[in-house]
């Protein structure tokens, strides 16, 4: 069983911070122990590898709970394949995604599942595991959801927006959420009023408002908020809990906070985007504002203060990417002249660790937080950890180097996703992953790619680990 010592680092977890040693054996953490301990000297003579970590931290690999790798969007596909959104989440620092496989009208969800692992299997750096897409609710698909759960898909993703493609009126969600009160499949909502979006969408187009930046005024932020708010009183009825995904406006922020304070399982996640970018991007002229189109959209720089208090006080519980890239030439410009046309979602899944560090820099959220949204709390949320998301003994070895001084641009031209843009050009960050072990092999190691497509597997999880 081969053994490796990560040395001198300062170990930091979602519940601590240690200068510790750490153990890993067989793929797995083994130990942790202090530097100048007689244990920790003995390991590093009898290592197979040893990584310095001096001067580093010691940190849980990344566990990004929302990627759409290739998903089909708008009559394109989204640019990265399973092979490369991995290989570029590893550099970022992440070393489990959670992705959606899709269930499409009139078709099974078996045979949606057999359709993403036939995307994903052989071909991921790291670990994977699958959500799924509930576009048709009915009878048989009801009961294809228990089988789900048990198998190891545990989440299910209905939306209120998009009528005519993912859409599920009030009566279909309901029924999802009483069979997910029963089996234990926790649902996540995409919540806007698509109905009332698609109106304005008529209007504006009518009106020759066609550009990027009427994408943000159509998805008004009260339909942002509507939608949360009865998400909410539906899973109240169910008896259900909920997760509300990519969460960008400060009034869904406080639907969900009002949820909470009622004591209702109701949780919610943001990402980056709306923490970092605005809608001064959408209106971005040329059509560069195609770039920033995604939804819910991206919001008025003044919502951001109000993610960020969320995610200080636990109103919202997890940051993840919503990866969902699209190049800007010959994708993203499948809506010149008409803004409802834009495949909608941004690129990201190489960027969450750092720009999280960045906040942690910044003074908005502590180094444990980074690590409670990033990894332990979506580890948690969908059933992997203490397997994921934390570095203790028993878990596995998805351990990052992280160098907390290196400054880095973002930028196109040095990142690894494939998509011919970055929604973050320019942007100067402290801090950079250096190495990553996944299962205790390096994936990255002193920023040199040693990974393999193959080398992650599929990973069945458990039911959300928040509710008793
Ligand atoms: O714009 C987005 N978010 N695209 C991906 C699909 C979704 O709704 O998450
Ligand atoms: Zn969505
Ligand atoms: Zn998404």
């Amino acid at each position: 069983m081969s053994r490796t010592v990560v040395r001198g680092g300062l170990v930091i977890t979602a519940a601590e911070e240690v200068h510790a040693d750490v153990l890993v054996e067989g793929g797995r953490i083994a130990a942790l122990a202090s530097h100048d301990s007689e244990f920790a000297q003995s390991w590093t003579t009898s290592a197979d590898r040893v990584i310095d970590a001096t001067g580093k931290y010691v940190i849980p690999g990344g566990v990004d709970a929302h990627t759409h790798m290739e998903l089909p969007f708008g009559g394109t596909f989204a640019s990265d394949t399973f092979e490369t959104g991995t290989r570029a989440a590893a550099w970022g620092g992440t070393t489990t995604i959670v992705d959606f496989a899709v269930q499409s009208v009139g078709e099974s969800l078996r045979s949606g599942l057999d359709t993403w692992h036939a995307k994903a299997d052989a071909k991921c750096a790291i670990d994977y595991g699958f959500h799924m897409i509930l576009a048709d609710v009915n009878e048989d698909t009801l009961k294809e959801m228990d089988v789900l759960v048990e198998e190891g898909v545990t989440s299910f993703k209905l939306f209120m927006a998009y009528p005519g493609v993912f859409y599920s009126d009030d009566g279909k969600i309901l029924r999802a959420m009483q069979r997910g009160a029963a089996n234990g499949g926790l649902i996540m909502m995409h919540a806007e009023n698509g109905i009332a979006i698609d109106v304005l969408v008529e209007q504006a187009l009518a009106a020759g408002r066609t550009d990027p930046r009427y994408h943000g005024e159509v998805r008004h932020a009260l339909l942002e908020a509507e939608a949360t708010h009865r998400a909410i009183a539906l899973a109240q009825v169910a008896g259900s809990p909920l997760y509300v995904v990519h969460v960008s406006a400060q009034q869904a922020v406080e639907e969900l906070a009002a949820a909470r304070d009622k004591g209702l399982n109701v949780f919610g996640e943001t990402c980056p985007q709306y923490l970092f970018l605005s809608t001064d991007n959408l209106a971005e002229p040329d059509f560069e504002g195609a770039k920033y189109v995604c939804s819910t959209p991206l919001r008025p720089k003044e919502h951001q203060e109000f993610l960020w208090r969320g995610l200080r006080t636990n109103d919202l519980q997890v940051v993840s990417t919503d990866h969902c890239p699209f190049c800007f030439n010959g994708q993203k410009d499948l809506g010149r002249g008409d803004f409802s046309k834009i495949p909608n979602g941004l690129p990201g899944v190489e960027n969450r660790m750092d720009l999280l560090h960045q906040a942690v820099v910044e003074g908005r959220i502590s180094r444990r937080r980074w690590i409670e949204i990033a990894c332990a709390a979506p580890a948690r949320m969908f059933g992997l950890y203490p397997r994921k998301g934390t570095i203790a003994p028993g878990a596995d070895a998805d351990i990052v180097i992280y160098d907390p001084h290196t400054e880095q641009v973002i930028s196109a031209e040095t990142h690894h996703m494939n998509v011919d843009y970055s929604a973050y050009e320019g942007k100067r960050v402290t801090g950079r992953v250096e190495t990553v072990l996944s299962r205790g092999e390096p994936v990255i190691l002193d920023r040199e790619y040693e990974g393999r497509a193959g080398h992650g597997q599929y990973t069945p999880r458990g039911t959300c680990q928040y509710l008793i």
